[in-house]
């Protein structure tokens, strides 16, 4: 299984914010926006990366995580010149897919909750065809709905309807095998010049090949597209991280705990990094794992 992050895009939604930096490495807390669905392919074990960005931005995610070595994982770059719609990720993507299956995330969304990490396993597991998340919001029409049976049985996806048939918005996270590729070269853009995500998984549910999984209540799911919802996931993961004394995302303590690196790496890691307090959480890790 490949992994790939969208983080392409002007992001004019937050200008000026983003007039000269990616949204996606705006801060959520004390990390890079990036850090957030990073931090959801690790957890789920995927370790093939390709980061999706502007050219303007492209040096600048280099800088940050550079080939991945650092977290015992490899992430590759590749530059989308104008932003296409998220189906374009597989075009742009098919060299480093080659015959695999892939999670495809959106650099700009945040996932938390208990039991995330064994959900995201197990739907990788048990892929056949295409799996999508599904999760109830207040504002349905923002987004890809989905309907579903009374046996979460994927019955209709719309792309931001007017008249939503449910509250079940389509999370910003997919599965797909190999089939993709193909899938992704037949779509259409819509009317808003896209290529939407929406007509691959139709692709996918009009063979019956569409799979859900629905997130329950203890989940959050946040997304960062406006001032206020970034603010607000900001919020969101100082809150937690202040509470529990565990960071959200930090990927480094992901690599070490999934064996990718080991303490002397992670050490070594943590002494620029000290001023911050960063730093420090890591060193606290590796030494609360000796006492
Ligand atoms: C995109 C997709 C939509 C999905 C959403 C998740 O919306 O088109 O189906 O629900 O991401 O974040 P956009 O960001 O293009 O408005």
């Amino acid at each position: 299984m490949k992994g790939i992050i969208l983080a392409g895009g002007f992001g004019t939604r937050l200008y000026p914010l983003t007039k000269s930096v990616s949204k996606q490495l705006l801060p959520i807390n004390d990390k890079p926006m990036i850090f957030y669905p990073l931090s959801i392919l690790m957890l789920s074990g995927i370790k093939d990366i390709l980061i999706i960005t502007s050219p303007r931005d492209k040096p600048s995610f280099m800088s940050l995580l550079g080939n991945g070595e650092n977290l015992g994982i490899s992430i590759e770059y590749i530059e989308q010149n104008e932003p296409k719609g998220i189906a374009d990720a597989f075009l742009l993507g098919s060299n480093f897919i080659k015959d695999d299956s892939v999670t495809l995330i959106l650099g700009d969304n945040l996932f938390f909750g208990y039991d995330l990490v064994s959900t995201f396993k197990n739907a990788i597991k048990d892929l056949k065809k295409a799996t999508i998340f599904a999760y109830p919001v207040n504002n349905p029409s923002d987004y890809g709905v989905v309907e579903l049976d009374k046996n979460n049985e994927v019955i209709n996806i719309e792309e931001k309807p007017e008249n939503p048939s449910s509250r079940y918005a389509v999370t910003g996270i997919y599965m797909y095998d190999n089939s993709i590729l193909d899938i992704a070269k037949s779509i259409k853009p819509s009317e808003r010049g896209e290529l939407e995500i929406t007509d691959v998984n139709k692709v996918y549910l009009d063979k019956n090949h569409l799979d859900a999984v629905i997130f329950g209540r203890g989940v959050a799911w946040l997304d960062t597209g406006s001032h206020q919802s970034l603010l607000e996931a900001g919020n969101f993961v100082n809150i937690i991280e202040k509470r529990q004394g565990f960071k959200i995302a930090c990927l480094e303590e992901i690599a070490w705990r999934n064996k990718w690196i080991s303490s002397e790496k992670l050490l070594e890691i943590a002494e620029p990094l000290k001023k911050s307090g960063y730093g420090n959480y890591l060193i606290d890790i590796v030494n609360q794992n000796n006492d």
